[in-house]
C-alpha cells in the first residue's frame, strides 16, 4: 500500500471533539484552521496546511464576479464541491449550501444537502441562520448530514442588513446573535462560523458554547479561524476587508507575469528555440 492511500480524512466528529463538551479554558481547543476552495488546484495545495476546507459561496463574488452570494445555485457549489474534494485528501471539506436552496423548510434542505454529500463526497454542509434554522439544523444532523452553523454577519441576508457591516454594537442584536449561537449548538451543530462580529460578543460566545466556534472578523478567542483564501493571498484585490491579514501578493505577481509575457510576444522573444518541437527524432 502507498503511502499516499494512508492519507485519513479529518471527519466532522473529531473537529466537534477538539472543544470536549464543557465550556472552555480561556485559551479554548486546539485551533480549528480553516481555508476557502473553490478548486482543484488551490485545494490541493491548502490541503496539507488546514483542517477544514470550506466551499463557500463567497466564490460567487470571487470566481464568478457577483456583487452578493446571492446568485449562487446548488449545481454550482456541487460542481466546485466535488472538485475541492477531488483536490484534497486530508481536510474535513464543508461545502455552503446556497441561499434559498434550504430556507423554505427542513425538508427542503434534506433533499439539497443530501444532493450535495452525495455528489461531491463532501464531509459536511454549512448554512447561516440562527433560531429560525435551528429546527432544520437538527433535520439535518439527525439524518447524517454533519451541519457548521453560521451566526453573526450572514452575507447571505445583506439585504435585510443594509450591507456588510459589523455586527453586535446593539445590546438587542448582541443578544439575539448570542441566541442564535446557542439555538445552532443545542440543534446539533458540529461547529458553528461567527463573522463580522464584535470582538468580546464573539469572544463570550466561544467560552459558553459546548462546540467549536470559528471567527472570521470576529475574535483570537474563537476555536478557529477562516479566511477567504483570495484574501490572504492578494488575489482578490478590489476591497481588503479590516480582518484580513495578507500573506502574500499574488495579484501582483499574476500582473507582473501577464506583462512580461505581453512584452516577449510583442518583442518575439516568445517562444524561443527551447519552446518548440523539432522534426529530429528522440
Ligand atoms: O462563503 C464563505 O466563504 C464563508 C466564509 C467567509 C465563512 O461563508
Amino acid at each position: 500500500m502507498s503511502a499516499t492511500t494512508d492519507v485519513r480524512r479529518i471527519t466532522a466528529p473529531e473537529l466537534r471533539a477538539r472543544k470536549g463538551g464543557e465550556p472552555t479554558s480561556p485559551k479554548g481547543c486546539e485551533p480549528i484552521v480553516c481555508l476557502t476552495a473553490y478548486t482543484a488546484p488551490m485545494a490541493r495545495l491548502l490541503d496539507a496546511h488546514v483542517d477544514l476546507l470550506l466551499v463557500g459561496d463567497s466564490l460567487g463574488m470571487v470566481v464568478y464576479g457577483f456583487d452578493s452570494t446571492l446568485p449562487v445555485t446548488l449545481d454550482l457549489m456541487i460542481a466546485h464541491g466535488a472538485a475541492v474534494v477531488r483536490g484534497s485528501r486530508r481536510a474535513c471539506v464543508v461545502i455552503d449550501l446556497p441561499f434559498g436552496s434550504y430556507q423554505e423548510s427542513p425538508q427542503q434542505a434534506f433533499r439539497n444537502a443530501a444532493r450535495v454529500m452525495a455528489e461531491t463526497g463532501a464531509q459536511a454542509v454549512k448554512l447561516e441562520g440562527g433560531l429560525e434554522m435551528a429546527e432544520t439544523v437538527a433535520f439535518l444532523a439527525a439524518r447524517g448530514i454533519p451541519v457548521l452553523g453560521h451566526v453573526g454577519l450572514m452575507p447571505q441576508s445583506v439585504n435585510s442588513l443594509g450591507g456588510y457591516r459589523a455586527v453586535g454594537r446593539d445590546d438587542a442584536v448582541a443578544e439575539r446573535i448570542r441566541a442564535d449561537a446557542h439555538a445552532i449548538a443545542d440543534a446539533g451543530a458540529f461547529a458553528v462560523v461567527i463573522e463580522g462580529t464584535v470582538e468580546p460578543l464573539a469572544r463570550s460566545i466561544s467560552a459558553e458554547l459546548p462546540i467549536p466556534t470559528i471567527g472570521i472578523g470576529a475574535s483570537p478567542a474563537c476555536d478557529g479561524q477562516v479566511l477567504v483564501s483570495d484574501d490572504l493571498l492578494g488575489l482578490f484585490a478590489e476591497f481588503t476587508p479590516k480582518f484580513v491579514k495578507r500573506y502574500a501578493d499574488l495579484g501582483t505577481a499574476v500582473s507582473h507575469a501577464a506583462e512580461q509575457y505581453a512584452a516577449d510576444v510583442r518583442a518575439r522573444r516568445f517562444p524561443g528555440p527551447e519552446h518548440c518541437f523539432s522534426v529530429k527524432k528522440g
